[in-house]
This record gives C-alpha cells, sequence and structure tokens, in this order.
C-alpha cells in the first residue's frame, strides 16, 4: 500500500526566511501579489516591512488587510472581490492561521467563482486558485502546509471543513523570528494547536509511515520548548522549535487526518467563539484519556516523543505519564476551564447534543483510534465541567 503525499513546491525554513520572499516570488515566475493579511500585521509593522522589501525587488504589492479571526463567509467577501478585480498572479498570505486561511478561500475564489459553501468536504477542490506563498507569523495552525481551509457560515455557526490540493499553498517561508513578539497567551494556544496536530496525526487511522515520522519529530520538538516559549518569548531556540515543529505536524496531519480533539473543538469554536487552540487545549486531556485504551502503544510512543517516558516504562506507565503530562501543560499555560472562559453552563448544556452531531458530521471522529457515538462525545462535553 502506497500514501500520497501532498506538500507546498518550496519550502523556506529558518532564520529571517521570510526576507526571502522576492526570490521566491521570481522562482515561481510571479511579478504582481496581493498581500492578504489583517490590521495586527499593519499595526505591528510587518506589512509596510514587506512592501518595502517588495518595493526594493520591484514588485508593486496591493494589501488586503481585513481578515478577521476565524474567517467567515462575509469576511472574505471584500478579499474574494479584490482579488477577482485586480491584475494579481498570486498572492501572499502573511499571519496567523486566519489570514492564510482567508487567503486559500480567496485564492479559489477569485479564480473559480461560486460560494465558499460548494467546496466543502467531501468535495476534493483539486481546481488550482491563485498560487499562495504563506508566511505564518505564529506556530501553531501549520496552515501553510495543509491542504485545508476552514470558513465559518455565520448564518448556521457551521465551521465548513474545504480540502484538496486547490488549498496547499505553493510556498511557505517558515520564519520563527515573525514570532518572537507574540504574547504568551498566542504563543499557549496555537502551541497546544501544533502539538494536538502531531498528537492526532500519530494516532489517526489515516496515518502512514510518512505523517508518524513528521508528527513524532514535530512532538519531540514541541514537547520541550512550548513551556519555554510561554514563558519567555524571546527565546529564540525555543521559537525555532516551536515553529518547525507545528510545521512538522502541519505536514503530519495535512497527510494523514485530525481525529476527535478537532472534531469536539470546532463546534465550541464555532457557538462560543472560543480560540481553535484554546478549545483544543481544554478538551486534549478529557479526549486523549477516552481514546487510549484504543491505541495505548501509540499513546506511549507519544509520551516519549514528549519526554516525559523512557524506553524502560511500561506502556501503561508511560499512558499514565502521558496523560498527566497534558494535564500539567494545562495548569502551566493557564488553560480556562469553559466556565473560567465565560461560557455560560445551561447554554453549554442544551447545545451539546447539537454539537455532538456538528462533530460527527465533520468526520474527524471517525479517524481517532476510538470512534465515538453522540453520546459518548456528550459524555466527553459533559467532563469538561
Ligand atoms: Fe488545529
Amino acid at each position: 500500500m502506497s500514501t500520497q503525499i501532498i506538500l507546498p513546491r518550496i519550502m523556506q525554513v529558518g532564520e529571517n526566511a521570510s526576507q526571502s520572499i522576492p526570490d521566491v516570488l521570481a522562482s515561481l515566475g510571479c511579478k504582481r501579489p496581493l498581500i492578504i493579511t489583517d490590521a495586527m500585521m499593519v499595526k505591528l509593522g510587518y506589512v509596510d516591512r514587506l512592501q518595502n522589501t517588495l518595493a526594493d525587488h520591484k514588485f508593486a504589492a496591493d494589501v488586503f488587510a481585513e481578515t478577521l479571526p476565524e474567517p467567515t463567509v462575509g469576511s472574505i467577501q471584500a478579499g474574494v472581490d479584490k482579488a477577482r478585480h485586480g491584475d494579481y498572479d498570486s498572492i501572499i498570505a502573511l499571519g496567523g492561521g486566519s489570514p492564510i486561511d482567508s487567503a486559500k478561500a480567496i485564492a479559489i475564489l477569485a479564480r473559480h467563482g461560486g460560494e465558499i459553501r460548494d467546496y466543502k468536504f467531501p468535495r476534493q477542490v483539486n481546481e488550482s486558485g491563485l498560487p499562495i506563498i504563506a508566511v505564518p507569523t505564529t506556530a501553531g495552525t501549520g496552515s501553510e502546509v495543509t491542504r485545508f481551509t476552514i470558513i465559518t457560515d455565520e448564518t448556521t455557526d457551521e465551521k465548513m471543513l474545504c480540502a484538496g490540493i486547490g488549498f496547499m499553498p505553493v510556498a511557505a517561508l517558515i520564519d520563527y523570528c515573525l514570532t518572537l513578539s507574540l504574547p504568551p497567551r498566542t504563543t499557549a494556544d496555537t502551541g497546544i494547536d501544533a502539538l494536538t496536530h502531531a498528537i492526532e496525526a500519530y494516532v489517526s487511522k489515516k496515518g502512514n509511515p510518512y505523517s508518524d515520522s513528521q508528527a513524532l519529530s514535530a512532538i519531540r520538538l514541541i514537547g520541550p520548548n512550548l513551556r519555554r516559549a510561554y514563558h519567555h518569548g524571546e527565546d529564540k531556540l525555543a521559537r525555532e522549535s516551536m515553529m518547525l515543529g507545528s510545521t512538522l505536524a502541519g505536514v503530519a496531519f495535512s497527510n494523514a487526518s485530525v481525529a476527535l480533539v478537532h472534531g469536539m473543538s470546532r463546534p465550541i469554536g464555532a457557538h462560543f467563539h472560543v480560540p481553535h487552540g484554546l478549545s483544543n487545549a481544554m478538551l486534549l486531556p478529557s479526549v486523549t484519556a477516552f481514546s487510549m485504551p484504543a491505541a495505548p502503544e501509540r499513546y506511549a510512543d507519544c509520551a516519549r516523543a514528549i519526554g516525559v517516558a523512557d524506553e524502560q516504562d511500561s506502556v501503561d506507565v508511560a499512558n499514565r505519564k502521558f496523560l498527566d503530562e497534558l494535564e500539567a501543560l494545562n495548569d502551566e499555560l493557564q488553560v480556562p476551564t469553559p466556565e473560567q472562559f465565560g461560557i455560560e453552563r445551561q447554554r453549554f448544556f442544551e447545545l451539546m447534543p447539537n454539537m455532538a452531531e456538528q462533530a460527527l458530521a465533520s468526520g474527524s471522529p471517525g479517524n481517532n483510534p476510538r470512534v465515538p457515538d453522540a453520546d459518548e462525545i456528550i459524555a466527553i462535553y459533559r467532563q469538561l465541567w
């Protein structure tokens, strides 16, 4: 049996990788990029710097900076109009997961029309949109190397998963220097998202030898460095490891899948506007405890990779240590409970059956080593309280 692996054509990785953007554009034959980003990137001066670098190399770039966190059908529309009516031959997606996910949807809609709903899973989007050069500024989503985007339909609060080669950036510039000034909360939330990608790819039923090797490497990089990056944002070695770990975790899940944590996390995000990494973090210990009996060796490998167990530990001991570590990580990174986040208990409990249905419909729980039914998903949601 063989597995198809899909990756960007160019990855530029390491210190100041983002400064190679003129070379990367030139090697792709692109001359007229549209920068898609958000207001924070403008405020921090990243967009000015990028435009100056491009101008120095005779590239004229326009900017669409109105992308929003957790992008919606409405929030990307102005970007689609701009990309469709301009003479752009490429898109530079600069920012965290949300600008990159927005850019992926805009790139397809600008060239092929329709609504993003037309492109949602299970359709495989193999059309090519405007080529995307992704420049992530967080170490988390891995969107720079995945064939997925997620856009929320704000009329139904549905997080629509869209998948296919069409959403894979042609280039990814993976520059940890862009993460040095990230605040601790964002560092933690995005870092746990990356860790979740790696764990879920490794235990996924769609895992394969290629994704396994990327996933374990990602866990090894993230394990010792997430706390360091959270407490000491200026620690370059920690930031570099987190950035590479996040990208490898993205490669792993894009070529395997995510699983139950992500399946249950998206409805929490959609209904209660919890940042993606944070809702993953809330779920990760409980979902891991639920899933572990179905893949104990796999989770023992995760425990060894994250650095809390060694080869001498039995599978049982390694599993217990892994669960303890996930709890300890949430404590240290000050992950709130749903209640502490401000979610109203009664509304959460009322929505649980609906959220369970949405989780199952996303398909992600079906990739979990232990596949839950709706009642088991509701029981896990209830455990968060
Ligand atoms: Fe994620």
